[in-house]
């Protein structure tokens, strides 16, 4: 039985007290729900990745929770440790604050925030040299996809990333294909085409590699409680990270249930 990841990007959401509000109600169910899935033989990760300004408050609620917890994430950070870097937020700042994930490469931080492969790949080998459990975020647009160039985006990204890394730093990473066209659109890619590109990418980093160890590859976008359990019963996909339908605990909830059949 393969483990399965569930992972929620809460985005610019989520203040202090509204996160306080969704632990109240996560915490409560998560318990008898995970109960559940123990005694069916399954295993769940989760993890949440709120807004800088909401780790606290997150972190605290984690604190006080039992049984297997939620895992904390940021949802970026700056390669350098510290200095005059205004506006960033460093991953031994994360640290402290009870990260030990962070989602690197987010589409949005590409398009919106002008991120380019070789910052990402900075980014991404400062977290692996912190410690982190990096979640790296690639895939193709619209326009790239109907242009029938989705293999050598994904490629491009993914080679680009993972230049000069070890395979044993290669193999630590959480592999998020997220495919533009479907983040925040509610057009979710199918099962059959999250798997193509999730299959290939397991291929593309094995070769890069050389080595046959298995991978963790999520897929994300409009990822919700009607279509999860089709999309993580494909082989080639782990779990999913998860955006506006994680921001509520009972649709978060709703996700993992789909999965563990409860
Ligand atoms: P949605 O689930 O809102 O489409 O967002 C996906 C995403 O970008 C997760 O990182």
């Amino acid at each position: 039985m393969k483990k399965i990841y569930l992972y929620g990007n809460w985005k610019m959401n989520l203040n202090r007290g509204e996160t306080e509000s969704f632990f109240g109600d996560f915490a409560r169910e998560l318990a008898s729900s995970q109960a559940l899935v123990a005694a069916m033989g399954k295993t769940l990760e989760v993890a949440v990745f709120p807004p800088f300004t909401s780790l606290a408050a997150a972190g605290g609620a984690i604190g006080k929770m039992k049984g297997a917890t939620p895992i904390l994430g940021a949802q970026n950070a700056y390669f350098e440790p510290k200095g005059a870097f205004t506006g960033e937020v460093s991953l031994p700042m994360l640290k402290d604050a009870g990260c030990t994930h962070v989602i690197l490469g987010h589409s949005e931080r590409r398009a919106v925030f002008g991120e380019g492969d070789e910052l990402i790949a900075k980014k991404l080998r400062a977290a692996l040299n912190a410690g982190f459990i990096p979640v790296f975020c690639y895939g193709e647009t619209l326009e790239e996809r109907e242009a029938d160039k989705t293999f050598d985006v994904v490629s491009r990204q993914l080679r680009a990333a993972l230049a000069g890394l070890s395979a044993l730093e290669t193999e630590k990473i959480v592999y998020a294909y997220e495919p533009v066209w479907a983040i925040g659109t509610g057009k979710s890619a199918t099962s059959a085409e999250a798997q193509e590109v999730c299959a290939l990418s397991k291929k593309l980093v094995q070769e890069q590699t050389g080595r046959s160890a298995s991978l963790v590859v999520l897929y994300g976008g409009s990822v919700k409680p009607d279509n999860a359990r089709e999309l993580l019963s494909m082989d080639a996909i782990d779990g999913a990270l998860v955006g506006g339908a994680s921001l509520k605990a009972d649709s978060f909830l709703q996700i993992y249930k789909a999965y563990a059949g409860i």
